[in-house]
């Protein structure tokens, strides 16, 4: 078989195994060198075997010979070289360990594979006006287009939630890809995406209309090939689940608090999380009914929260919005024991007493204050101008919480002295004491 004067490449054939066909593509040669062309022996070439790429017509007066993969002439391209005085041979970055180069120019490759498939450039220097050179180019018609598949990111993709990225394999150098959705070309939608190789689809939102079936093909000069049918498992979407609480002002250290994660339903496994912090199993929460609702015996101030519950399928999960107990609102405490200030018993007649009380209660408490147990007035300070000594006596405040039903009160003494000169004796009773 003679030197190839066309690409072959144009025909679509479609051979067993791996194909490398050798074909001159395009050269250049200076006025003063002949028609150099290339001729692959065999044509065609099985992965494993060898492949001779004869260079036919060299000039006379050479320096030497250099090759390279691919079209691109540089130092990274760069196979071997033949240098003519010393016969030495030199390798480059590109070379394998399977190419051996002859004084002749051609270049025998060992053992070929689909690696080896692509362009080779035959770098030629003449003597003489060393810059000058032959620039003869070669191209493999790659292998023949494997059967592809295509993988994807996610098998089991949820329902317009989830983005799916399709790869139609396997990598093949000097191939385009095409891809088919229900038999179609893809249609124009902002939902699917190709990669720049239009190897890698990628489906934005899955839904029923992008779920498949897709089918890519490799196609290179001399064959093609269509993977089988893939369809996406469209998973039904995972409704938000909510929270529901069976008390909304619990007391604290009162009340059993109910949490209830909807919806209700078996194929889902329920997950609680405090603080963002899955919820630890502890004897004092008690999660019946498959973990979907979470007893709290008590709350107190300082587990306010953020709760959220999450569901789960075998595929993944989805959490709720947090709730927040707000101790403000939410927990009811309280009132704690009150204390009354200015606390000293001693007051001389004449002096104003101003009493006030405090506690900690949520919502606020109601005040009351009572004098030697007899009801006086209600709110949170106790006002007497000018005490006498008929103010003595136990003066308590007695604070109430309606919203968690408890009670506090305290108590103090108060004790008037008389004023100077008006002391009492020991045998006169004033005719307006009662
Ligand atoms: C080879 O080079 C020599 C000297 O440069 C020249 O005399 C001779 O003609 C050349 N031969 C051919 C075939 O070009
Ligand atoms: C080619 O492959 C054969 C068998 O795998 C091996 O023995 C041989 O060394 C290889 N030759 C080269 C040049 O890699
Ligand atoms: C170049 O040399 C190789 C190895 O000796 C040989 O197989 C090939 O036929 C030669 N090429 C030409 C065009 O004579
Ligand atoms: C990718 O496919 C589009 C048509 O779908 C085509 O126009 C483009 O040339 C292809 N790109 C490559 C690198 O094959
Ligand atoms: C909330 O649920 C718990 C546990 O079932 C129960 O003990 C408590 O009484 C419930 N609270 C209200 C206000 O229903
Ligand atoms: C649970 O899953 C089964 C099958 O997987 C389905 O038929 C059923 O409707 C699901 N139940 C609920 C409440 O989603
Ligand atoms: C929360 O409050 C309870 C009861 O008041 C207490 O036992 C517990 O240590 C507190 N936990 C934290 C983290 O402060």
């Amino acid at each position: 078989m003679g030197p190839l004067s066309a690409p072959p490449c144009t025909q679509r054939i479609k051979w067993k195994g791996l194909l490398l066909t050798a074909s001159l593509l395009n050269f250049w040669n200076p006025p003063t060198i002949a028609q150099v062309t290339i001729e692959a022996q065999p044509p065609k070439v099985s992965e494993g075997k060898d492949v001779l790429l004869l260079v036919h017509n060299l000039p006379q007066n050479l320096t030497g010979y250099m090759w390279y993969k691919g079209q691109i002439r540089d130092l990274y391209h760069y196979i071997t070289s033949y240098v003519v005085d010393g016969q030495r041979i030199t390798y480059g970055p590109t070379y394998s360990g399977r190419e051996t180069v002859y004084s002749n120019a051609s270049l025998l490759i060992q053992n070929v594979t689909r690696e080896d498939a692509g362009s080779y450039t035959l770098h030629i220097i003449q003597r003489g006006d060393g810059t000058r050179g032959g620039n003869l180019l070669s191209v493999f018609c790659t292998v023949e287009t494997p059967k592809p598949s295509i993988s994807s990111s996610k098998l089991n993709p949820r329902e317009i939630m989830e983005g799916v990225v399709l790869i139609c394999d396997p990598a093949t150098p000097n191939a385009n890809y095409l891809w088919w959705l229900n038999g179609q070309n893809l249609p124009t939608t902002q939902r699917l995406q190709l990669s720049k190789t239009n190897r890698t689809l990628f489906i934005f939102g899955a839904t029923k209309y992008t779920a498949g079936p897709y089918e890519c093909e490799i196609r290179n000069p001399v064959s093609a090939s269509r993977s089988d049918p893939f369809t996406l498992n469209l998973l039904p979407k995972l409704p938000k689940p909510y929270i529901t609480i069976n008390n909304s002002k619990p007391r604290e250290n009162k009340d059993v608090l109910a949490f209830t994660c909807e919806p209700k339903s078996e194929n889902y496994t329920y997950i609680w999380w405090l603080n963002g912090e899955s919820l630890p199993v502890s004897p004092r929460v008690k999660r019946p009914i498959e973990n979907r609702i979470l007893i709290l015996p008590s709350v107190t101030r300082n587990e306010t929260g953020p709760y959220q519950c999450e569901i789960r399928d075998r595929y993944g999960g989805i959490r709720s919005d947090p709730v927040t107990l707000n101790v403000l609102y939410d927990i009811t405490y309280g009132p704690d024991l009150p204390r009354i200030y200015p606390s000293f018993t001693y007051y001389r007649s004449g002096q104003n007493l101003d009493l006030s009380c405090f506690t900690e209660s949520n919502p606020p408490a109601q005040y009351s204050w009572t004098i030697n147990g007899k009801f006086q007035q209600s709110g949170q300070k106790l006002s007497i101008p000018q005490v006498t000594t008929k103010h003595r006596g136990l003066y308590a405040c007695s604070v109430h919480n309606s919203a968690t039903g408890k009670e506090s009160s305290k108590s103090m003494t108060v004790e008037v002295s008389a004023p100077p000169g008006i002391g009492r004796l020991p045998f006169f009773t004033p005719i307006e004491q009662p």
